[in-house]
């Protein structure tokens, strides 16, 4: 197990005028490289360029990087502070547009801005408070983490083969990740599996990532092609499939990494249950079903010249959205923080993750 502490994806380092870490995960898995953010700007193009990547991680990112740079404005008084904070949350809520959570830490911030300026605070002490709630959403993201893992690793079977899309593992989150935490408990609790990722196009996550992330844990990892997963299947390789989320809408419906769409149809056609592992602050409970998620479209260049060599014909439209959107009848069980949503619907979500929203909102 390698030593986790040298591997945080992401912390903020020093007092009010410290500055963001973040491993550049673009590099991996040849190098395992850190990139030091210390402006607004710098943060809104690592979450851009996916150097950070993930929908917990991005919102980590988000909420520590609007405070860069805030400690050099106290001599202005605590409502220039804010107005400052506000302008560096409404910049990197223009970064991605899928992950709620991103919207999610940065509303969380303001929030806390709000609550320190009413009680009188103001000056260093009023950067350092907001600086130890982004701190505390971090450190939060790692216990929601591990408590996904404990609710879901039963259901990981003795000997069974696991099917996992993108990366929703500790590269995309705090610590331990989501779909992958559910597999690193199960393994810490004796189960032995066989975990098949796919490999993601265009920006190969499960590819670079996931399998990075997984051997280096000690899982035993297989890595296959995208359209290997229905062939995979059919050979009865695979008993669960358990992915991540960006975005859940009250009803259930799902927007995770391109492609995850596709594997819920296979697994229902062959009759493997399909699970979503996420924090409550993946929901987004104001959507009444998944058609109003926003998703992101991306650069043609990531399909026609993957890692800088061209592979398609100069000139050749192309269509690039980054997440689709699973629907809830395909999904089996949504595996969460505050236990297993099983049946997946709007009252089983509600019950369980809306109450907690509401006192999050
Ligand atoms: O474009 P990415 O790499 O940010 O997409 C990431 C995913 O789709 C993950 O599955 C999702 O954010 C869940 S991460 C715990």
């Amino acid at each position: 197990m390698p030593d986790q502490t040298e591997t945080r994806t992401i912390e903020w380092i020093g007092g009010v005028d410290g500055f963001v870490r973040l491993i550049d995960q673009t590099r991996l898995p040849g190098e395992l490289v850190f990139r030091e953010c210390r402006t607004v700007e710098e943060v809104w193009e690592a979450i851009r360029s996916l150097r950070v990547r993930g929908a917990p991680a991005i919102g980590i990112a988000a909420a520590m990087g609007a405070l860069l740079g805030l400690h050099q404005h106290v001599a202005e008084g605590p409502v220039a502070l804010g107005e400052r904070l506000r302008e560096a949350s409404a910049r990197l809520r223009t970064s991605r547009p899928t992950a709620v959570n991103l919207f999610w830490a940065l509303a969380r911030v303001e929030r806390s801005l709000k609550q320190a300026t009413e009680s009188g605070c103001s000056g260093d002490k009023l950067v350092s408070r907001l600086l130890d709630e982004a701190r505390e959403i971090g450190e939060e993201d790692r216990r929601v983490c591990l408590a996904i893992g404990d609710s879901g690793a039963h259901l990981v079977g003795e000997g069974c083969g696991v099917l996992t899309h993108c990366n929703a593992g500790a590269l995309a989150t705090a610590d331990y990740g989501t779909a992958l935490a559910v597999l690193y408990r199960a393994a810490e609790n004796g189960r032995r599996f066989k975990v098949y990722a796919d490999e993601t196009r265009p920006l190969l996550q499960g590819a670079r990532l996931t399998a990075w992330e997984l051997q280096r844990r000690g899982i035993d990892v297989t890595l296959i092609c995208d359209n290997m997963a229905a062939q995979v299947m059919k050979e009865g390789r695979v008993q669960l499939v358990i992915v991540g989320a960006d975005r859940i809408a009250a009803n259930g419906d799902t927007a995770n990494k391109i492609g995850t769409y596709g594997v819920a149809v296979l697994a229902r056609a062959h009759g493997i249950p399909f699970y979503v592992a996420a924090p409550a602050s993946t929901f987004d409970l104001s959507l009444a079903d998944g058609s109003a998620i926003p998703i992101e479209q991306r650069d043609p260049r990531e399909v026609t010249h993957g890692f800088g060599k061209a592979t398609a014909p100069e000139g050749v439209s192309v269509y690039n959205p980054a997440f689709d959107v699973t629907p809830a009848t395909l999904i089996e069980a949504l595996i969460t923080e505050v236990g297993v949503i099983r049946p997946v619907n709007e009252e089983m979500i509600r019950g369980m993750i809306g109450l907690r929203d509401q006192t999050e909102q």
